[in-house]
This record gives structure tokens, C-alpha cells and sequence, in this order.
């Protein structure tokens, strides 16, 4: 696993769209991105829209698919995440939204919905390179402690904790849906690339337990371990508990010309 600590907000939004920028380079066709909504990863979507928008960045042809959805919020409901991808990615990155992909948390057979979506990934080749965040209580996606390592897309109960922190997105706690379809922490494993993105105090104890601490379900970002290529970038507030942050920093001042990825 990659650490990068930096500076500020900006500077993980810019290094994570590099990031994401660099895999897409290396395809010889248009990408499949896995997108996450909430805060942590809208500097990287400012970012990748403004290579778009200079032309350094092709998303001709490109997917997407969304982590996770809210059940039962109705359609078109500002907080559903159909919405936020719509307006935060979907959007901004010029993306045409017939291949842009969100969990139906509608469906009226929610394990048919979830079962179609993981075939829906699987149609389009896998997802390339997928973006995520991390909750304070170190889920990725809406995968509570406890999920299954190898959990794929299925209807979870989100926790106390989680809607809580969602609260700040509603008009009041109560409204903040109790279930969600997400992509499961074995969907995740099996993207190509992922890049957590994740900033302010807040989620230090979720970053130093995903990245340093014990493979376990009880933190599920720690699941990336396992991950083939997977990259953390984070703030200086957010690399707080790491215990190794001088390490991490030194690899990232004696990187070699070819593994380096800024913009
Ligand atoms: C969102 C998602 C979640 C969030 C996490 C952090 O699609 O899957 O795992 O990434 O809850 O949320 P923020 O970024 O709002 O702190």
C-alpha cells in the first residue's frame, strides 16, 4: 500500500486526480471508474474536471459506477446518491450519464438489484481504478464493521455512527435512510487500482487502523492490505496517527522518476 501525506485538502484532491489521471493514460480504451460520494473525494473530482476542461484528460467513452445508494429515498431526492453523482461527477467530468451507474435503492427485489449491479461491472471489463473514502468508524463504501472481506454488492444496515456523521447532509437525523446497497469489500478487492482519499482529524484513528493496523472486519478499510495497487492519500491532520508518517514521507521525497504520478 501507497501512503502520500499532503499539505492540505487541495493537495489530495490534486494528488489523487493524478492518480486516477495516470491509470486512465495507461489504458489503451476508455476507462471504468468507481466513484464515491460524501466530502472526502470532491477536491479530486475539482481536480480531474479541471483536466478535463484543459484537455489533458479524455473521458470520451468512459464509465462509472457508484459505491453505494441510500434505499429507499425517492427519486431525484437531493441526497439520494443517483443525485450526488450526478451533480459531483457525472457533470463537472462531461461524463455521459447513460454509462454512469448508481445501485438501485428503489428496486422493489433489492438482492436482484444488487446481484444485476456486480453483472453490471463485470459487462463493463471490471472498474479500473476506483475512488473511496473512509468513515470514522473505517468502513469503505457502506461496508459496517463486520462485513464479510469478501462481501460483494447486498443491501447493509448502516450504523448509528454513519447515519449520525450523514446527518449533516439532511434536515434532520431521523431522515437518514437505515438501509443502503453498497459494492462489498470483495467488489472493491477486485478493482484494478484504488485510491482513499481522506482529510481533517476526524478520520486520523480510520486511516491509522486501515493502513497500519491488523487485517479485520472491525476496521473494513483495512481489507485494502490485500489490494493489489492501492494508494492512501491523505491530509497532514488525517496522517496524524500513523506510525510510521516519517517513512511514508521519506518514499515520497526518494520516489523514482517512474513511479511518480503528480500533476
Ligand atoms: C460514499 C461512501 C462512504 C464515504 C465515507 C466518508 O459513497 O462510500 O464510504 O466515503 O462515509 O464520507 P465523507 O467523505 O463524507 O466523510
Amino acid at each position: 500500500m501507497e501512503v502520500i501525506i499532503c499539505p492540505d485538502e487541495d493537495a489530495v484532491g490534486r494528488a489523487a486526480a493524478a492518480r486516477v489521471a495516470h491509470v486512465i493514460a495507461s489504458l489503451n480504451r476508455p476507462p471504468v471508474l468507481g466513484v464515491a460520494t460524501g466530502s472526502s473525494p470532491l477536491a479530486a473530482y475539482a481536480a480531474l474536471a479541471a483536466l478535463v476542461r484543459a484537455g489533458r484528460l479524455d473521458l470520451t467513452g468512459a464509465s462509472a459506477f457508484a459505491l453505494d445508494e441510500y434505499v429507499g429515498l425517492p427519486e431525484g431526492h437531493p441526497e439520494s446518491y443517483a443525485e450526488v453523482i450526478r451533480k459531483t461527477v457525472t457533470e463537472p467530468l462531461g461524463l455521459d450519464p447513460r454509462r454512469v451507474h448508481v445501485p438501485d435503492g428503489n428496486a422493489a427485489d433489492p438482492p436482484a438489484a444488487a446481484e444485476a449491479y456486480e453483472a453490471a461491472i463485470e459487462q463493463a471489463g471490471g472498474i479500473d481504478v476506483q475512488l473511496l473514502g473512509v468513515g470514522a468508524n473505517g468502513h469503505i463504501g457502506f461496508n459496517e464493521p463486520t462485513s464479510s472481506l469478501s462481501s460483494r454488492t447486498r443491501v447493509k444496515t448502516l450504523s448509528a455512527r454513519t447515519r449520525a456523521d450523514n446527518a449533516r447532509f439532511f434536515d434532520s437525523p431521523e431522515q437518514v435512510p437505515h438501509h443502503c446497497l453498497t459494492q462489498g469489500l470483495g467488489t472493491i478487492l477486485a478493482s484494478r487500482h484504488a485510491v482513499l482519499v481522506a482529510q481533517g482529524a476526524a478520520k486520523a484513528r480510520a486511516v491509522a487502523a486501515l493502513v497500519e493496523g491488523p487485517l479485520s472486519a472491525m476496521c473494513p478499510g483495512s481489507v485494502l492490505q490485500l489490494h493489489r495497487s492501492a494508494t492512501v492519500i491523505v491530509d497532514e491532520v488525517a496522517a496524524a496517527e500513523l506510525a510510521l508518517a516519517d517513512y511514508y514521507r521519506e518514499i515520497q521525497r526518494n520516489l523514482p522518476a517512474w513511479q511518480r504520478t503528480e500533476i
